[in-house]
């Protein structure tokens, strides 16, 4: 069932290719949801975990391309700030299992007083029947504890539903493009077990990135955090100076998201703050980015045709693999992280 695979983890992250596939044939269904939508002011995402970092990503387009105010707040915070909804908002919840007990009580407490609308993984799942709209992501059942191919596919729906409130439908060919060069992403896993190899004795781990790179840098040490039980921070780069830097010295491994775009020279200047205090920097950036690559211990490659817009679904996969790999070889069971359950339904 593991599909030749050593765990379900791994089969995931290589189903991602597909997942993103099938989640694109709902484009159509998106539309017409998008076609029958009130005019909104407003949008709010609620999610936990990881689906609270595909959300974070939600921000960013929806704000960008959209141009609709939106702000994303974790499922369990959410009571204490719901008194502002109107009919004018769209309140988006998202969860792979559709039964994330956080995230129920959010949408309940919504109670029509705005529109919700749900993206989930598991047909039939409870928050399927409480939302009004609902959109599927076509991921497929996902074992694994740790979520790989089911955000890949939220992100997936996040742009289709981003590219059919703004009308900018030029934007699909890009998106549709994505999965081959996924296949390409994973041909490559030979040389992310090696970088998995040289640090996987690290204590710490920094991520940092900006904008559309800030939720893949928080999803890295998630992922990390979760898997390899080694303590990891996800910083929005900007905010190193403000506290965290002091905590960076010699030999600490800093993974830089650095995809081309607006946030790709103040990243790039964050990365030179690091390096000068001694860090090991894993850059993710261009392969023709020679600037990242002189500040980089082991350098990441992309196509440079990726932007940081559509950069959240390639980018994300070399560091699922490096939390896969470390979390092997310190002989931990990436499926099956301790004190974690797949499914929360517990406040
Ligand atoms: O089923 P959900 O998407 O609502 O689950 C939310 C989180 O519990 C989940 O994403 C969790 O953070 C993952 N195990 C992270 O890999």
């Amino acid at each position: 069932e593991k599909g030749g695979y050593d765990h379900f983890m791994l089969k995931e992250i290589h189903e991602q290719p597909k997942a993103v596939k099938n989640t694109l044939r709902e484009a159509s269904e998106i539309k017409k949801i998008v076609q029958s939508f009130p005019k909104f002011n407003r949008i709010c995402f609620v999610a936990c975990g990881t689906s609270y970092h595909a959300s974070l990503i939600g921000k960013y387009l929806f704000e960008n391309l959209v141009g609709i105010s939106t702000d994303v707040t974790l499922a369990s915070e959410f009571e204490y700030s719901a008194e502002t909804l109107d009919e004018n908002t769209l309140v988006i919840v998202i969860t792979q299992s559709g039964e994330t007990a956080d995230t129920l009580k959010a949408l309940r407490l919504v109670n029509h007083k705005a529109k919700t609308l749900a993206i989930v993984n598991v047909v039939g799942s409870t928050v399927t029947r409480e939302a009004e709209y609902v959109v599927y992501t076509r991921a497929g059942p996902e074992i694994g504890v740790a979520a790989t191919k089911t955000y890949i596919s939220q992100l997936t729906s996040i742009y289709l539903l981003a590219i059919c409130m703004s009308g900018r439908m030029e934007l699909l060919e890009k998106l549709e493009s994505i999965p081959d060069y996924m296949e390409s992403i994973l041909e490559n896993e030979d040389f992310i077990k090696k970088i998995a190899c040289k640090y996987k004795d690290a204590r710490d781990f920094f991520f940092i990135g900006r904008g559309f790179s800030y939720p893949t840098a928080l999803e890295g040490a998630l992922k990390l955090k979760e898997i390899t039980y080694i303590h990891a921070e996800g910083y929005a780069s900007g905010e190193l100076k403000h506290g965290p830097l002091a905590l960076i010295d010699d030999g600490i491994p800093v993974v830089a998201i650095v995809p081309p775009g607006k946030s790709h020279d103040k990243t790039l200047s964050n990365v030179e703050e690091v390096n000068a205090r001694g860090a090991r920097v894993i850059g993710l950036g261009s392969s023709k980015d020679e600037d990242l690559r002189s500040e980089t211990m082991d350098m990441i490659e992309f196509d440079d045709e990726i932007n940081e817009i559509f950069s959240a679904i390639p980018y994300v996969i070399p560091l699922q693999l490096l939390s896969y790999y470390i979390s092997v070889m310190k002989g931990i069971d990436p499926d099956k992280p301790k004190n974690l359950a797949k499914c929360v339904t517990v406040e």
